[in-house]
C-alpha cells in the first residue's frame, strides 16, 4: 500500500462476535482463540463485544444498532481497530467502514497477516502474497476511506516489512507472476523429496495444532535450534532435520505448519508445502498440548485438515500428548491412553519420554513393514526401481516372463504390489 500513515507499536483493538447459538461453548473458545490471534499480531485488545442472532445480518454482519453501540465503544477506548471472529464480505467491511470509520478487518485478514510476518522461505512468503492478494481483491471496489486509513497497520503487512499494492491492475500482474515463480519452487522442493526417498531415510513429519510444541520437539529429537515461541504459528515454512532412531538408524524429521479451527482458504494453498511433505511422510507425529484445556478439540480439528489430504492418514499416525511437566493432575491419562491407543505421554521441553518415543517410531516402522514374494512382469520397470529403491530385496531369479522376487517392503510399496503377489 502506498501511502505513509505510520503504524503504532500496539494497535488498540476490540474483538466483535456474532453468537449463533448453536456453537455454545465453542463460541467463546473461538473467541478466546481470537483473542490469542491478535496478539500473536501485535495488537492490544482492550474489549469484546458479542451479538446473539439467530443470522448475521447481510449488510454489516451484526445488527445496526449494535454498530452505533461498538462505533461509541471503540471512541471510548480510542481504538485503533475492530476484529471480527468471522469472515465478512467486501460490502459488509465497506459498510462496517462507512458507519464506524475506524479500520475493520476479519478473522481472515488477521491470520493472513500473522502468516505473511511469519513466513521465511521464498516459497512461503510467495504463498503467502498469494493468499492477501486473493483476499484483497475483491475487497478494493469502494474501499476508498479504508484503504487510507489501513495504511501500514495489522491487515495490510505483506511478507517482510513491504506493504500490499492496492492498484488492481498491478496486483492482477503480480498475481500470475506468483503463481509462475511458486510452480518453479514446487518443481524444485520435489526434487529435493525424490532424492530424499532415494536415500531410504525414514520421514517423520510433525504435525499438530498451533503452539502443540512441535518445533520444540523437533529440537529435542535432533539437537536442532528452532525458533519456538509463545505465540500462534511460529513456523510456517516446514524445516527438515537429521536425527537418529533407537539402534541408530536415522531419519529425517519435518515440522510443519501449526493448524487451526477455521483456517482461512486462501491459506490452504499457501499451505502447499506444509501439505506436500505431510503426504510424503512415513509417520506423522501428532503433537498434542496436553495442558490445553481444550486438547480434544484441537485433535479433532487436525485430524479433520489431515484426513483431507490423506484418508488413511490414521495408519501413520503416533499421537504425541505434550507438554506432560504443565498438564492438570484431573487429565485422565487412563482415557486418553484408551481412547488414542497409538499414542505417548512427553514434555518435549524437559526432553522426558524422548526415548520410549524414538522406540516406538522404530516399531511402527517394523510394524508397516511387510516381506512378500511376487511375479513381477519386465514391463513392471517402475515398480522395478522402486522396489530397488525404497524395499530391501532377499531374493531375484529372472524367467522368461518375469522376475520372481521376494523382498521387504513398506505398506505403500506393498498395496501397488498386490496385483504380483505369487499364489
Ligand atoms: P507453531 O509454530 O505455532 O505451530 O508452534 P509449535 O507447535 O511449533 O510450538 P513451539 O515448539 O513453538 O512451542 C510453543 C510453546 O510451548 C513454547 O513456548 C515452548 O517453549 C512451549 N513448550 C513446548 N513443549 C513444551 C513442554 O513439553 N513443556 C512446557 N512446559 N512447555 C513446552
Amino acid at each position: 500500500m502506498q501511502n505513509n500513515i505510520m503504524k503504532k507499536e500496539n494497535e488498540i483493538a476490540l474483538l466483535v462476535g456474532l453468537d449463533l447459538g448453536s456453537a455454545g461453548e465453542d463460541f467463546e473458545r473461538s473467541m478466546d482463540e481470537l483473542a490469542l490471534l491478535a496478539d500473536t499480531a501485535g495488537a492490544k485488545v482492550v474489549d469484546r463485544m458479542v451479538q446473539n442472532r439467530n443470522n448475521p445480518d447481510k449488510t454489516y454482519y451484526i445488527g445496526k444498532g449494535k454498530v452505533e453501540e461498538l462505533a461509541a465503544l471503540a471512541r471510548m477506548h480510542d481504538a485503533d481497530l475492530i476484529i471480527f471472529n468471522e469472515e465478512l464480505s467486501p460490502s459488509q467491511i465497506r459498510n462496517l467502514d462507512k458507519m464506524i470509520g475506524i479500520k475493520v478487518i476479519d478473522r481472515t485478514a488477521l491470520i493472513l497477516d500473522i502468516f505473511a510476518r511469519r513466513a521465511l522461505s521464498k516459497e512461503g512468503k510467495h504463498q503467502v502474497e498469494l493468499a492477501q492478494l486473493h483476499y484483497l481483491l475483491p475487497r478494493l471496489i469502494g474501499l476508498g476511506n479504508q484503504l487510507s486509513r489501513l495504511g501500514g497497520g495489522i491487515g495490510t503487512r505483506g511478507p517482510g516489512e513491504t506493504q500490499l499494492e492496492v492498484d488492481r491492475r498491478v496486483i492482477r500482474k503480480r498475481i500470475s507472476d506468483l503463481k509462475k515463480e511458486i510452480m518453479l519452487l514446487r518443481k524444485h522442493r520435489s526434487l529435493h523429496r525424490q532424492r530424499r526417498k532415494r536415500n531410504q531415510c525414514h520421514v517423520i513429519s510433525l504435525v499438530g495444532y498451533t503452539n502443540a510444541g512441535k518445533s520444540t520437539l523437533l529440537n529435542s529429537l535432533t539437537g536442532a535450534d528452532l525458533y519456538t515461541e509463545n505465540k500462534l504459528f511460529a513456523t510456517l515454512d516446514p524445516t527438515v532435520r537429521r536425527g537418529t532412531l533407537s539402534g541408530g538408524q536415522e531419519a529425517l524429521y519435518t515440522d510443519t505448519v501449526g493448524f487451526i479451527e477455521k483456517l482461512p482458504k486462501q491459506l490452504v494453498t499457501a499451505f502447499q508445502a506444509t501439505l506436500e511433505e505431510i503426504a510424503a511422510a512415513d509417520i506423522l507425529l501428532h503433537v498434542v498440548d496436553m495442558s490445553h484445556n481444550d486438547h480434544l478439540r484441537q485433535i479433532r480439528v487436525v485430524r479433520e485438515h489431515l484426513v483431507k489430504i490423506d484418508p488413511d492418514y490414521y495408519m501413520r499416525e503416533i499421537i504425541v500428548f505434550n507438554k506432560i511437566d504443565l498438564a492438570d493432575e484431573d487429565v485422565d491419562k487412563l482415557y486418553l491412553a484408551r481412547e488414542f491407543p497409538n499414542s505417548l505421554f512427553i514434555s518435549a521441553l524437559e526432553k522426558k519420554g524422548l526415548e520410549e518415543l524414538k522406540e516406538k517410531i522404530v516399531a511402527f516402522i517394523r510394524e508397516q513393514r511387510s516381506t512378500i514374494h511376487v511375479y513381477l512382469p519386465y514391463s513392471e520397470g517402475k515398480l522395478l526401481s522402486q522396489l530397488q529403491e525404497q524395499g530391501e530385496i532377499e531374493s531375484i531369479e529372472y524367467q522368461t516372463d518375469y522376475l520372481k522376487i521376494s523382498a521387504t517392503v513398506n505398506a505403500d510399496l506393498a498395496r501397488k504390489l498386490q496385483n504380483y503377489l505369487q499364489p
